[in-house]
């Protein structure tokens, strides 16, 4: 049977660190409501634009499936942070790795994109359209977050991961894959000031706004049902998976989800301290870590499930191949910067004072 299976796998986080005490500095918030209510410490602030991550990763992921730009036959960027509407973040990053031809879109399903992106293009290689696909989640949401309005301004950071998808007739790749929404509680979770109707919004700034108990209620039994789901559709039992690597928004989501599954701490990844919520880039980033820490052995099974706004949310069964080191290394990096998180963010163009 033609499948789906992960070759190559990379990350990008940008240098500037933002701490809970950064924080403390600026918002009337502390460390210990930070870390007690979400679990995270620091998070990362980008110098660059969306597609510049993006690309930086990529390139790491085509490097570790040994493959060169002209190889590609599909490139999907998951993100809601694009540097611009048109062209597409994904257009930045097919120019800037010489991706060809290759075609090339972004796909904004919020903090389930990169599960979307996996879906569509597992489906186009399994069905025989494409040989080869690039998917990428990479966000900037320091561009979104508001320093005045707490609830979500502790929240999120910046980076992007990457995977590489090619065809395999061996039995590995991707099981099952499972993507679902709910557009009834789409006002649960949104950013103000953006898109054609940006002049409805009191907020003059781009800034993400979410009923956070709501969400967390729904986060909680859609990441529960659509992980059983993924394990179930693929013929394993929840005994059977290795590695849960699930979308990193709040901890407490995560062991909920980890109590439900029976799953023990060292069966799931999470690194939510050091980068906060970083969207559709939360879990190519933990995959790429889970890989260089070896915490995922040759022929794993491996889930991924996320939620997010939408509200959207998806889930899928992996057997990981043989190969659990790259087949080679790239140069790529962002161009280095001296700025702190704090005057990056006191750099954006927004109308609050920072
Ligand atoms: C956002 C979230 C961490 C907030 O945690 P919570 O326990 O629900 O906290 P609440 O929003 O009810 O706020 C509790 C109190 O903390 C206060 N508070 C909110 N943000 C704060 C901050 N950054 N620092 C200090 N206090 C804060 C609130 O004002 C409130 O005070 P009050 O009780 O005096 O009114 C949590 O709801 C969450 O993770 N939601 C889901 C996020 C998610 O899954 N997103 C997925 C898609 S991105």
């Amino acid at each position: 049977m033609r499948r789906a299976t992960i070759t190559g796998w990379g990350k990008c986080v940008p240098p500037a660190v933002l701490s809970n005490a950064d924080l403390e500095s600026v918002m009337d918030t502390n460390d210990e409501w930070i870390t007690t209510r979400s679990g995270i410490k620091e998070r990362r602030v980008a110098h660059v634009e969306t597609s510049e991550m993006a690309t930086v990763a990529g390139a790491h992921a085509m490097a570790a499936a040994g493959l060169e730009g002209s190889d590609i036959d599909l490139l999907l960027v998951a993100t809601c942070t694009p540097d611009r509407l048109i062209p597409s973040a994904a257009s930045y990053v097919q120019r800037d790795l010489g991706l060809g031809t290759a075609a090339s879109m972004d796909i904004n399903a919020a903090c389930t994109g990169f599960i979307y992106c996996l879906s569509v293009a597992g489906s186009m290689i399994e069905s025989g359209a494409i040989d080869r696909a690039l998917v990428i989640g990479a966000e900037k949401l320091s561009a979104y977050v508001s320093l005045q309005h707490r609830p979500t301004g502790v929240l999120f950071g910046d980076g992007a991961g990457a995977v590489v998808l090619e065809a395999t007739d061996a039995d590995e790749g991707l099981l099952s894959m499972s993507i679902s929404s709910d557009g009834e509680l789409c006002d649960l979770l949104s950013v103000t000031a953006t898109g054609t109707s940006y002049v409805e919004y009191e907020m003059s700034d781009p800034t993400i706004i979410m009923e956070g108990r709501e969400v967390f209620r729904h986060a909680v039994t859609r990441m529960g049902e659509a992980a059983e789901k993924a394990v179930h559709d693929a013929g394993l039992t929840l005994d059977d998976v290795d590695m849960l690597i699930p979308h990193q928004a709040n901890v407490r989501i995560i062991d909920a989800t980890a109590r439900r599954m029976n799953l023990p701490a060292e069966k799931v990844y999470v690194n939510i301290a050091s980068y906060g919520n970083t969207s559709a880039a939360t879990i190519p980033i933990a995959l790429a870590e889970a890989l260089e820490e070896g915490r995922i052995a040759p022929g794993a099974n491996i889930v991924f499930v996320a939620f997010g706004g939408g509200l959207t949310w998806g889930a899928a069964a992996i057997k990981w191949g043989a190969r659990t080191t790259p087949l080679g290394t790239s140069e790529a990096a962002l161009p280095p910067t001296d700025k702190t998180a704090l005057e990056l963010l006191a750099e954006r163009p927004r109308q609050e004072a920072v």
